[in-house]
């Protein structure tokens, strides 16, 4: 072999060994502001022919297409399309829910004309007192949806779950224990109160929330319907099939004459977070999108090296994302985009971010840099973004377009995190807004 080609080569495996270690080495994550050290963005408005949109037609036709495709190919994974036959079928009604506040219906959602597929469980709730369409926060839930409201009646979601002692959850299954177990997160009657609607329906119904889980989920299955056996590399991860769930959920409530479709706000915690900002990336017929604490590969910018890095991400949660993602481990700075980007592709559209001062992991900051990064493409709808670049202090929501808050505590979605987001919900979701 000539000198040449050999030194290639152990270049070459050197090079792929560096990369490798990078993705398996844990190293404890830095929470000093001091060594965040210097990272540059990759620029928001500029496109890849290297010319700049200053106008909405040019953001809409090529920036944010080329956007939307990055973060599929190299994030999360491509969306497929899925011809799916729609069924709603309901299966239980009850008018005097919340202490008689609302009418919670639970609906099967059938996707596919095959008993066997997997299906959304979804509950709604839609105050009593409403005299019109109610605008609705769709959330996905972590334990099932007896999980969100302690009442004897509500089925024990059968799905495989996260084991969990404290919510319940005993060999993967929710037990009577897990009864109300997350209610803390879901301020029900808050938000019936304030003419708001609620849906939401366990994630794991898609994709069970493990290594193996895509194989008993809706990726295993249109994979044996297509009789294949391999995964691209810019094949959708789960968070790209629980982000297709939500838009799913979305189809139906847009045929609920309850439901004020042009009000559909999808919210998330943590990796529900990420899921909600690519649910609202994708899928334009969410009004609001809200993202609380979900950092990494949420709203968190990558290149900030503050808490949870993507070669974290990738070590503990790999099966999020797409195969691609691998290669940013320890290599943020490669990623054509960053997540100020994904925020960005919300626009014009009413979105929020928030943040817990304990929640270090989140990096509260980086979510906060990237709300401020995202403003450039609200503007070019004549909106204004945060209107800010200063981090405000706990407790001290600010924002226009573009809303964020910082509270006090740990990483949680709290009936105070809920109160800002019925009040954005309130101030942004004006139907006919001035659009320019
Ligand atoms: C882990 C993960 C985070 C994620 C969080 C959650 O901490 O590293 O990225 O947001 O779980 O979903 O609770």
């Amino acid at each position: 072999m000539n000198k040449h080609v050999s030194l290639v080569i152990v270049g070459l495996v050197l090079f792929g060994t560096i990369r490798l270690s990078a993705f398996a080495q844990k190293v404890p994550p830095n929470t000093d502001e001091a060594k965040v050290g210097d990272y540059v963005l990759p620029e928001l408005l500029r496109c890849g022919s290297g010319q700049t949109v200053n106008k909405v037609d040019a953001w809409r036709k090529i920036r944010r297409p080329e956007i939307l495709d990055a973060f599929s190919a190299q994030v999360y994974g491509r969306t497929p399309k899925i011809p799916v036959h729609l069924r709603a079928e309901v299966t239980a009604t009850c008018t005097n829910a919340v202490g008689g506040l609302a009418t919670r219906t639970l609906i099967t959602l059938h996707l596919f004309n095959d008993p066997d597929a997997p299906k959304i469980q979804l509950m709604l709730y839609v105050p009593n007192a409403a005299r019109k369409p109610v605008p609705v926060f769709l959330g996905l839930n972590y334990f099932g949806l007896a999980s969100v409201e302690a009442d004897p009646t509500l089925p024990l979601t059968e799905q495989w779950m996260r084991d969990d002692k404290t919510k319940g959850i005993i060999n993967h299954r929710a037990t009577e224990a897990t009864r109300g177990s997350h209610a803390t997160r879901w301020p029900l009657e808050l938000a019936l109160r304030r003419g708001y609607g609620v849906a939401t329906y366990y994630y794991g119904d898609l994709e069970p929330d493990h290594a193996e889980g895509w194989r008993a989920g809706l990726r295993g299955y249109l994979q044996k319907q297509a009789g294949r056996t391999e995964a691209a590399p810019d094949e959708w991860g789960a968070i790209g099939v629980w982000a297709w769930g939500l838009s799913r959920a979305m189809d139906y409530l847009a045929t609920n004459p309850a439901v004020d479709a042009k009000r559909v706000v999808v919210f998330g915690h943590s990796r529900h977070g990420k899921t909600a900002l690519w649910a609202g990336a994708q899928d334009e017929r969410f009004a609001a999108v809200i993202s609380n604490n979900s950092g990494e590969s949420g709203a968190a910018l990558a290149r900030r090296d503050f808490g949870e890095t993507i070669a974290d991400s990738v070590r503990a949660f790999g099966f999020w994302y797409c195969e691609n993602y691998r290669r940013y481990a320890g290599h943020a700075a490669e990623l054509p985009v960053d997540q100020h980007m994904l925020l960005a592709l919300s626009a014009p559209r009413p979105l929020y971010v928030a943040s817990a001062t304990e929640d270090l992991w989140a990096d509260p900051r980086g979510e906060f840099l990237s709300a401020v990064h995202a403003a450039p493409a609200y503007r070019l709808f004549g909106l204004e973004g945060l209107g800010t670049s200063e981090m405000p202090p706990p407790e001290h929501p600010v924002g226009q377009r573009i809303g964020y808050h910082l509270r006090t505590g740990k990483h949680d979605i709290t009936a105070y995190d809920w109160e800002q987001y019925l009040n954005f919900a309130d101030r942004e979701l004006k139907l006919n807004h001035k659009v320019k």
